[in-house]
């Protein structure tokens, strides 16, 4: 039989190599035609009973990322989600079932019902190239692995590695899930095929589950891991916010991992979580994010030299981070003295991100310091990173207009400076734009590009092509005070500020917004900001006139700046803030909280900061924290709206 999406060729052994290669898609994703033909093709294999069967990707990069999301959007009833649940978890059993030798050779990203596939093979290859990741991300989505993977998973790797892997959604590369027993073997590139070949023809019995990994799959065992688990996850994540990871865990401990055990009214049960907001929010902002991404794809820019200059909190980790990302970089301060503090931080992270000692030295090797800013001249990009002070920026940019090569990108990480301002002297200030990251900047995926008025769109564009080689979330901003972030954080924080003036306690504060679903409440956030910078910003957004939080004022005049200092609203220890307990938290202290942001967020949107707000809500998501299941401020305050 032909079909439009897989290719099936039998070599001379009788393997039979089923490449799957979607049609008009770069990426192999289940749709609903997708997984008919699987079905069938499935049907026409155990007609054949061939030696074995390999799967593989026809792309030339990843192997399948999983269901097809989009589909998932247009799903108007709780029978329409079962249904494709009810396939998928069909065609899994059906391949698991076939009754000769079945491998996935695994190369490049293998997710969701990707892996599924994957599990309910005999056999799995993985291959050991940069792309190769294994996730069952299900769990950002709101929803659970449905296709037989809360099942399977446990069974191969055992349950606490399963379930982190579950109820996280966090990925492992080819080594790690050879080490895990996910992999049967982790393989070079070159050798993949052959590899596959031998594991069919010598259809080894499949590796077994160590006795106490077993055991505590076992019926007997499962209650004991599950509570452990729900322990650690009622400290993360509320249930009420997040019920898919609950969910998972139950349908494993009670259910082993069958979506149709469950009565449609358990909170295990597939209809549960896709009846409820939180799915549909996550599910939003996951194509709110793929929106993000798609930023400067028109562009052909593509950096190879970045010159950064200032090594502070912010230029340090920026040059960091493009090194690591495989740029060149220079960077530049006053004195080799402020360098290396930067130079240090940067080999602390290459070591915890990257791991793999060659990795690290090639990116230790990328990043150069350069006191005398040769780099400038042969940067395609030029991000400034200094004194937050107009002068000095605009005799330094005067300096750098004059070296860069054409066509590069000249940026500035300002927070609180007009563009227009610091391009005021330019000969050409068509070329500034703000490139605007976030504090620390290994966490933050955002990053704001600003554009003043004189910006040219066509640099604006580069810029965001250049954000997405970092592999951060460009979004277009609007030269206007604290941009989008700041200028919504800035309202919420002093409302903060000024009731632990009024003698509330910030742990009942911090409380009630975690309660809400802040990753991080609003003192704890200043605090671990920098009180200074709190300050600073205030002043900046605020027009200097207004009087700070008291507190806040005595602190910086005390130089208690937060977490940098060991001491400010709390004291910190070991980067954590210790704090007491906090007071009851009432619904109206929660409104009255969260009431600035959003009255903010609403101004934000119709000032046009972004171009509409779908983005503004993304960008709030991806640069405050703002409660993900709850799909954005904007969102928020329609969903209350229509009660
Ligand atoms: P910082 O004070 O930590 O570092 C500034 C560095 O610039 C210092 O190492 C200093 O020696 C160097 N410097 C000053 N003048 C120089 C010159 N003429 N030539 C070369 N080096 C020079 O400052 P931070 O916090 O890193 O801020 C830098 C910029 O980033 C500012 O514009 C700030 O508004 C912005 N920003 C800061 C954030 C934060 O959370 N700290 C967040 C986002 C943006």
């Amino acid at each position: 039989m032909a079909y439009r999406h897989w290719k099936l060729d039998t070599d001379p052994d009788n393997i039979v190599w089923v490449s799957f290669d979607k049609a008009e898609a770069s990426a192999n994703t289940f749709s609903a035609d997708v997984m008919a033909e699987f079905t069938a093709l499935l049907d026409e294999l155990r007609a054949k009973n061939p030696r074995g069967v390999i799967i593989r990707s026809g792309k030339t990069s990843g192997f399948i990322a999983g269901a097809d999301v989009e589909e998932f959007t247009k799903v108007t009833s709780t029978e329409e989600a079962l249904a494709i649940v009810r396939r998928g978890w069909d065609a899994m059993n059906k391949l698991a079932a076939l009754p000769f030798p079945t491998l996935a050779l695994v190369n490049g990203f293998c997710m969701g019902g990707g892996l599924e596939l994957a599990l309910a093979c005999r056999y799995r290859i993985a291959v050991d190239q940069p792309g190769t990741r294994f996730a069952l991300p299900e769990v950002m989505l709101g929803i659970l692995p449905g296709w037989g993977g809360v099942m399977r998973l446990p069974r191969v790797v055992g349950p606490s590695a399963a379930l982190d892997m579950m109820m996280t959604g966090r990925s492992v590369d080819a080594r790690r899930a050879k080490r895990m027993g996910l992999a049967d073997a982790s393989v070079p590139p070159r050798v993949m095929e052959n590899s596959a070949r031998m594991v069919i023809l010598e259809a080894p019995p499949p590796r077994k589950l160590p006795f106490a990994q077993a055991l505590m799959n076992s019926p007997l065992l499962r209650p004991l891991v599950a509570a452990m688990a729900r322990r650690q996850l009622a400290a993360k994540a509320r249930r009420e916010h997040y019920p898919a990871p609950y969910a998972i865990l139950e349908l494993w401990q009670k259910y082993d991992g069958d979506p149709f055990a469950p009565r449609p009214d358990d909170p295990a049960s597939v209809a549960t979580l896709a009846e409820g907001d939180t799915a549909r929010n996550l599910i939003r902002i996951f194509f709110l994010q793929e929106r993000m991404k798609s930023f400067g794809k028109e562009s052909s820019f593509a950096a190879g030299h970045v010159h950064v200059i200032g090594a502070g909190v912010m230029g340090g980790d920026i040059a960091a981070w493009c090194a690591m990302r495989g740029l060149r970089v220079t960077l530049q301060d006053q004195n080799a003295k402020a360098l290396a503090p930067a130079m240090k931080r940067a080999q602390a992270l290459f070591k915890r991100r990257l791991r793999d000692k060659r990795l690290i030295r090639d990116a230790a090797d990328l990043l150069i310091p350069d006191v005398a800013g040769e780099g400038a001249r042969r940067a395609d990009v030029i991000i400034e990173a200094i004194f937050e002070n107009l002068e000095v920026k605009r005799a330094l940019f005067a300096k750098l207009e004059a070296a860069a090569k054409p066509g590069a990108i000249l940026a500035t990480n300002t927070s609180s400076l007009k563009l227009a301002d610091i391009g005021a002297n330019f000969a050409d200030p068509r070329s500034l734009v703000g490139i605007h990251f976030f504090n620390p900047v290994p966490q933050m995926q955002l990053v704001e590009i600003v554009s003043g008025g004189n910006t040219d769109p066509a640099i604006a564009n580069n810029a965001a092509a250049f954000v997405r080689q970092l592999d951060k979330l460009p979004l277009h901003v609007k030269d206007a005070p604290g941009f989008l972030v700041n200028r919504v954080l800035g309202p919420y924080l002093n409302q903060a500020l000024r009731m632990v003036d009024e003698g509330m306690a910030p742990e009942t504060i911090d409380a009630a917004m975690t309660r809400f679903g802040m990753p991080m409440g609003p003192i704890e956030l200043a605090d671990t900001v920098g009180l200074d910078i709190c300050m600073h910003a205030g002043k900046a957004l605020a027009g200097g006139d207004a009087e700070p939080p008291k507190k806040l004022a005595d602190l910086v005049a005390a130089g208690s700046l937060g977490k940098k200092t060991g001491r400010g609203f709390y004291a910190w220890e070991k980067g954590k803030a210790q704090k007491g307990p906090a007071g009851t938290v009432t619904q109206e202290l929660i409104e009255r909280l969260i009431a600035p942001y959003l009255k903010e967020a609403q101004a934000v949107a119709a000032e046009g900061i972004v171009a509409d707000a779908d983005l503004a809500d993304a960008g709030l998501i991806f640069g405050t924290g703002f409660a993900p299941f709850r799909g954005g401020p904007l969102r928020f305050m329609a969903d209350k709206k229509a009660g």
